[in-house]
């Protein structure tokens, strides 16, 4: 790297249960990178809407207002709402889907997506998420799209709610996944989609490691690995 270059950038986006967050920790430990978990950003925000309790996933005054007296931080990997480490409470059903409809919201996406982009701006960072390549860093030097079966998906989701003492059936996962999809793909601001210049991977049967080789070659190619 040139004396005055900053890092690369690189983005990681896809649908839920692609593997996205599992992948971009491994790839972010390989590189020394820093790593946004921009979903747990939206998520944090859901979170204080769910205890404000007289508030829903509309976009009235009430939220706006709301949305100004919340001050969401990442720190360390951890997210914090006004001061609050909320990192593990944010993981839940419920959340999934107030997140799921709040992030369909202007003023949320308006309020997340600069914090994002500061968050970017140093380089050597990894955002994982849905538009991270296509709206909060269009520039990014590399960028991934994840994907995997929706069957493998809900698998994995279930497995991670089972990992934090929660049984959800298999069907009932890969409804709400599939309903989740839906929402993410076809909301009017940033849609989940594949950015131009994107490199597909398609996690379905394979393990983490195969999956981190691949972007490290491919980061590698677009020359961009600390030198
Ligand atoms: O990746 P996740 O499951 O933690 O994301 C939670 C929700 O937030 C999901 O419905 C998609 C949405 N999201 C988004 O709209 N934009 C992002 N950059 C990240 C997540």
């Amino acid at each position: 790297m040139r004396a005055g270059e900053r890092e690369p950038v690189i983005t990681i986006d896809g649908p839920a249960g692609a593997g996205k967050t599992t992948a971009a920790r491994a790839l972010a430990e390989r590189l020394g990178y820093r790593l946004v978990d921009t979903g747990a950003m939206y998520r944090a925000l859901a979170w204080s809407v769910v205890q404000a309790k007289d508030l829903s996933a509309e976009d009235t005054p009430k939220l706006r207002r709301h949305l100004e007296s919340v001050e969401i931080e990442v720190r360390d990997g951890r997210v914090h709402v006004n001061g609050r480490d909320v990192t593990e409470e944010i993981r839940t059903r419920a959340i999934d889907r107030m997140t799921s409809d709040l992030t369909t919201l202007e003023p949320v996406r308006a309020k997340i997506t600069p914090i994002q982009r500061r968050l970017a701006a140093a380089g050597g960072v990894i955002l994982e998420g849905r538009d991270t390549g296509t709206v909060v860093c269009p520039d990014a030097d590399v960028k991934f799209y994840l994907d995997a079966d929706l069957e493998e998906r809900a698998r994995r989701r279930q497995a991670d709610f089972r990992a934090r003492g929660v049984n959800v059936e298999l069907a009932v996962a890969r409804g709400e996944i599939g309903a989740r999809d839906l929402q993410d793909r076809t909301r009017a601001i940033a849609p989940l989609r594949k950015a131009e210049g994107a490199k597909e991977i398609d996690t379905t049967n394979r393990t983490v490691d195969d999956v981190v080789d691949e972007m490290v070659r491919f980061i590698e190619q677009r020359c961009c690995t600390r030198s």
